[in-house]
C-alpha cells in the first residue's frame, strides 16, 4: 500500500507523553500505520498527500467502559429520575429481561448501530461489556456478539444478582460455569462492586476465579457509595477502576501509586442527576485518569466522546488538554494497549479531523458535531 502524507493540520495532538502535541504540522500513514510526525515543513515525500486545511487532528477516542449488548430502552426511568427519583443499581433487571427476550440478531444489529454512532463521533476504540444476560446462556450469546464487533470484550456476569436467585448461588455460577461458557469471548473480567450489586468478598472470589481462567480484571468501582471497590482494583492489579466516584483519601492514594487507572464516566452522573467524581483530586494526586461513555440504557445512555470531554471540563475541573489525553491515551492504558490513543510512528493510524482549529473546541463548542472525518 502506498504512503500518504497528511499535511497542513494546524494542530496535531499525537497523545504521545514525549511528544503530545505539534502546531503546522504533517503526518504520514502507510499500511494502516502511523510512519512519519513532526512539522510540516520537514515532512518526507509520499505517495499521496491530503490536506487538513489548518484543522485540528487527534487520535481517535478509545472508549474503553461501555454496554453494547442490550434490548429495550429505560426512557420511563430517566423521566421518573429527572422528576426526583434516585438510580439505584436495580433497574438493571429491566434491561436484563428485554435482553433475554431479543434474538442474536437484533441485539448484534442494535450494538452495531451504537458502534456506527460512536464511530461518526470519532471514536474507533471501544470495549463491550455483557452484564444484561445474567444467565449462562445469555453472558455467553451477549459476548459472543460482542466479539463479532470488537476486540475488547469484559465478561460482566457479575453486573447485578437476577431477580428471584440467591445471591450465593449467583457468586458460583458466575465464578464457575458461566465464567467458563464466557472466557472463550471474552479479554475482561469485570464487576459491579457497590451495595446493592457485589460485595467485596464476592467481588474478590469472582474476579480471581477470572484471573485464573485467563482472563484480566478491571471493576466498576466505588459508583454510588465509597466501598472497597478501589482497594481491590488496585490489589489485583486491575487495568481500570471505573467510575471512582466517591473515593477515600487512601483510594486516591492507592490509584496514584499503582498501574491501575481511574476511569471517570461524566454521563453516568449527567444522566443520573449526581455529583461527578473530582478529577483534580486524581490528577493532582498522580493517578492517570481516563474519560469513557458507559454507553447503556439505564445510567448513561450516549455514544459520545465530545459529550464526555464536554462534561469532564466544564464538571469535573479538567483542563481541555487534560480531557483530551484521558479520551486517548488514558483510555488506552485502561485497556492496556499501546497501539490506539497515540499518533506516533508505530502506531495504528486511527485518527480524526476536526471541523476546529484546537481539540479545546471540543469543550468550548459543546454539542457541536465537529469530527470532519474519522480514519482507522
Ligand atoms: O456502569 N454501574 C453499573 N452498571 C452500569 C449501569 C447499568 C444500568 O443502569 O443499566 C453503569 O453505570
Ligand atoms: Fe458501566
Amino acid at each position: 500500500m502506498s504512503a500518504k502524507l497528511i499535511d497542513g493540520i494546524g494542530l496535531l495532538y499525537t497523545g504521545d507523553p514525549a511528544r503530545e502535541e505539534i502546531a503546522d504540522a504533517a503526518m504520514v500513514v502507510e499500511d494502516g500505520r502511523v510512519v512519519w510526525t513532526g512539522p510540516a515543513a520537514e515532512a518526507p515525500e509520499a505517495d499521496e498527500r491530503e490536506d487538513a486545511a489548518g484543522r485540528c487532528v487527534i487520535p481517535g477516542f478509545v472508549d474503553s467502559h461501555a454496554h453494547l449488548v442490550f434490548a429495550g430502552d429505560r426512557t420511563a426511568e430517566f423521566d421518573a429520575r429527572m422528576s426526583g427519583q434516585p438510580y439505584t443499581a436495580g433497574g438493571i433487571r429491566t434491561t436484563v429481561a428485554a435482553t433475554r427476550a431479543a434474538s442474536d440478531a437484533e441485539l448484534a444489529t442494535h450494538a452495531a448501530a451504537l458502534l456506527g454512532e460512536m464511530r461518526r463521533q470519532g471514536t474507533t476504540t471501544v470495549e463491550i461489556k455483557s452484564g444484561y444476560g445474567l444467565s449462562v446462556e445469555d453472558e455467553r450469546r451477549s459476548l459472543e456478539i460482542a466479539s463479532g464487533l470488537v476486540d475488547e470484550t469484559t465478561y460482566l456476569g457479575a453486573h447485578v444478582v437476577p431477580a428471584g436467585v440467591d445471591a450465593d448461588d449467583y457468586v458460583r455460577l458466575v465464578a464457575g460455569e458461566m465464567l467458563a461458557a464466557c472466557a472463550p469471548y471474552a479479554k475482561w473480567v469485570d464487576v459491579f462492586c457497590e451495595r446493592g450489586a457485589f460485595d467485596g468478598d464476592q467481588t474478590r472470589e469472582i474476579l480471581t476465579a477470572g484471573i485464573k481462567a485467563g482472563l484480566l480484571p478491571r471493576v466498576h468501582a466505588n459508583q454510588l457509595t465509597e466501598g472497597p471497590g478501589v482497594r481491590i482494583a488496585v490489589e489485583l492489579g486491575a487495568a481500570s477502576a471505573d467510575h471512582c466516584t466517591h473515593l477515600s483519601d487512601a483510594d486516591v492514594d492507592a490509584l496514584a501509586s499503582s498501574g491501575t487507572v481511574a476511569t471517570l464516566l461524566p454521563g453516568a452522573e449527567f444522566s443520573t442527576r449526581s455529583p461527578y467524581p473530582d478529577a483534580r483530586r486524581l490528577i493532582d494526586a498522580g493517578a492517570t485518569v481516563a474519560i469513557a461513555t458507559d454507553c447503556n440504557p439505564g445510567s448513561s445512555f450516549t455514544s459520545s466522546m465530545p459529550f464526555c470531554i464536554a462534561l469532564a471540563v466544564r464538571e469535573m475541573r479538567m483542563t481541555p488538554l487534560e480531557a483530551i489525553r484521558a479520551a486517548t491515551y488514558g483510555g488506552a492504558r485502561a485497556l492496556r494497549r499501546e497501539d490506539v490513543g497515540v499518533l506516533r510512528p508505530g502506531s495504528r493510524a486511527d485518527y480524526v479531523t476536526l471541523d476546529a482549529p484546537s481539540y479545546v473546541h471540543l469543550a468550548y463548542r459543546p454539542g457541536v458535531p465537529l469530527v470532519a472525518a474519522v480514519s482507522s
